[in-house]
């Protein structure tokens, strides 16, 4: 937060600065250092993120914390089931359509090579691309990893509530000088996740997160992106 933004807010004048700064300010990292995160941080967080809003206050939301000696465990079994299994490895549910159409197929594909070159791995590098990938579940070194879950009987409308559940999340860790990875990829991993967590079949693995410090000296974690502008987005009836 700049100090300007610390003064507008100490002194409570109305200013959007400080909300603007963090929406902005909260970026995707993928690779983090290796200072520790106070628990009671982590807790600080989400007792700040139960205000989220949900359809009717439903609150579809649950969620694993792991850090120390469990953060470990998963790890090591998420890595060795995706250097087995890697293949053959499916999400509880579908990320994209197949095939992914226009336009979205061009802004997917030129992220992934946007951040293939960041991490410095060629596209034509499988095992290169494969090692990033199971960086992913090792949360990106960061100390502090989240799995999300929801009970499966839920339909898409709980997804809606869910989103924002994670960016009330990843805000309010920005607000407290932490970084954040959002990581549906974790879904891949239900059955590990299962039998490590003990998560019952009735719940699905909705994403993972990353939290922590961000080593920001990393290519990956200071990529420019494209961002649609609402006259591109957003239609302006009658004004
Ligand atoms: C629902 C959701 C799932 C995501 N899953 C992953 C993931 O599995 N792995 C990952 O590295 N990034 C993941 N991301 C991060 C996106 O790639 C990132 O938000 C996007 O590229 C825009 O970058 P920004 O967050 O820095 O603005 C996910 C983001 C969202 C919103």
């Amino acid at each position: 937060m700049t100090r300007e933004a610390q003064r507008q807010v100490a002194e409570g004048e109305e200013s959007p600065l400080y909300i603007d700064e963090l929406i902005k300010g909260r970026r995707t990292k993928r690779g983090f250092t290796n200072k520790p995160v106070p628990i009671g941080l982590v807790k600080d967080i989400l007792s700040i993120s139960k205000f989220a809003p949900s359809s009717s206050n439903t609150q579809p939301w649950r969620c694993h914390v792991l850090t120390g000696k469990g953060r470990e465990r998963v790890v090591a079994a998420a890595v060795q089931a995706f250097n087995r299994d890697h293949e053959t490895m499916a999400p509880e549910y579908p990320f994209f359509p197949e095939p992914l159409h226009e336009p979205y197929l061009t802004t997917f594909t030129k992220f992934r090579g946007q951040l293939g070159d960041a991490q410095g791995v060629e596209r034509s590098d499988k095992v290169g691309r494969r090692r990033d990938v199971a960086r992913q579940f090792m949360f990106f070194d960061a100390p502090v990893g989240l799995i999300f879950t929801m009970d499966r009987r839920l339909v898409p409308a709980s997804f809606l509530c869910y989103g924002i559940f994670l960016q009330t999340i990843m805000l309010a860790a920005k607000g407290r000088g932490l970084d954040t990875c959002p990581q549906q990829i974790w879904s891949l991993q239900y059955p590990v996740l299962r039998k490590e967590l003990g998560i019952p079949e009735s719940d699905l693995v909705v994403a993972g997160m990353c939290m922590g410090y961000a080593d920001n000296s990393l290519p990956e974690n200071n990529m420019t992106l494209d961002k649609v502008e609402p006259e591109t987005f957003a239609k302006f009836i009658d004004v």
